[in-house]
């Protein structure tokens, strides 16, 4: 494929959006679809074709990319009443870049070898910011004559591309990674709360973290949103709150029992059910907050 195949992106929320625009900057002919139209609009302007339907968009695409919310959005759109995978020609590919189950993956990869098309599995590590400059981290599950062919479109909107192995093993290194990252942030929210209970500033506290020799990016990025008491999204509480529960579902199904991430689920089903679901994943500091304030110890 080249830039000249005609693309098709459908699920234009918080990362959608911007891996889209970044697709039409590119220059690739481009057909998006929203299930909330509004979300299209921004595109036009970059001068995608807004269809009106998403088998519309399957029919014009011979690469779909696919960016929805998790496993059930991702099946009901492209094997439900809408038909995308029915109105697609047989040689076509999809990228899903959705944070998914494995098990998705192979159900998905199966329906749609049926009528020959492919699928590339391809979430992605980065949240708004790199997916705005284009510079996030695909992990990638895929035959290699199909990354092959979307390597152009994934190039616009990665930094990196991770050859993972067959279907599947890149929603597995996905889920395998955000158990890390979902438990950091959970830390972060532990960590920040302990400080100041007793008296540090979080500020002070994150110049330390990002100096010792075990720093992340997490530390500040995630961190300075509590410095700001900013929770808006950019990676939305209900989404973490499902990449815990996909990772331990992973995990039980080959007898593992993930431990140590069933205290973060804990946590974000705290904070969820306090109303943080759509506030960004640093949210969950709030809960660990009450938490303290209900039951912690006195403040020195
Ligand atoms: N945000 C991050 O930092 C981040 C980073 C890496 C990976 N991810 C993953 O990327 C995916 C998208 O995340 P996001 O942050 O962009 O979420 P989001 O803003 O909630 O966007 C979700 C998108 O899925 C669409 N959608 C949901 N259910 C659908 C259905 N049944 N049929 C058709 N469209 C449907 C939504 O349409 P509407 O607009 O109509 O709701 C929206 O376009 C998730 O799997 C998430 O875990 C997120």
């Amino acid at each position: 494929m080249t830039i000249t195949a005609p693309t098709g992106f459908i699920g234009l929320g918080l990362m959608g959006g911007p891996m889209a625009a970044n697709l039409a900057r590119a220059g690739f002919p481009l057909t998006v679809w929203n299930r909330t139209p509004a979300k299209a609009e921004p595109l036009r302007d970059l001068g995608a074709r807004v269809a009106d339907s998403a088998a519309e968009v399957g029919a014009v695409s011979t690469v779909l990319i696919t960016m929805v919310s998790d496993d059930d959005a991702l099946e009901d759109l492209l094997f439900g009443a809408g038909g995308v995978a029915q109105a697609m020609s047989p040689g076509s590919v999809v990228i899903d870049m959705s944070t998914t189950s494995p098990s998705c993956m192979h159900r998905v990869a199966s329906r749609l070898a049926d009528t020959d098309i492919h699928l590339v599995d391809s979430p992605v590590f980065g949240s708004t910011e790199p997916a705005l400059s284009g510079d996030l981290w695909a992990v990638v599950g895929a035959s290699p004559d199909d990354l092959t062919r979307v390597r152009p479109q994934l190039d616009a909107m990665c930094a990196t591309v991770f050859e993972m192995g067959p279907v599947g093993s890149g929603s597995l290194m996905k889920v395998a990674g955000n158990l890390v990252v979902t438990g950091m942030i959970a830390l972060l929210a532990e960590s920040l709360t302990l400080g100041k209970i007793g008296g540090l500033e979080p500020g002070v506290m994150l110049d330390v973290l990002d100096a010792i020799d075990f720093t992340s990016p997490l530390w500040k990025g995630k961190g300075s949103l509590v410095v700001a008491e900013d929770y808006a999204p950019r990676f939305p509480l209900r989404h973490a709150l499902k990449d815990v529960r996909l990772a331990r579902a992973v995990g039980l199904a080959t007898g593992l029992d993930l431990r140590a991430v069933a205290g973060v689920e804990e946590d974000f089903v705290t904070a969820a059910r306090a109303g943080h679901q759509d506030e960004d994943v640093m949210a969950v500091i709030r809960t660990v907050r009450s938490t303290a304030d209900a039951d912690g110890p006195e403040r020195p």
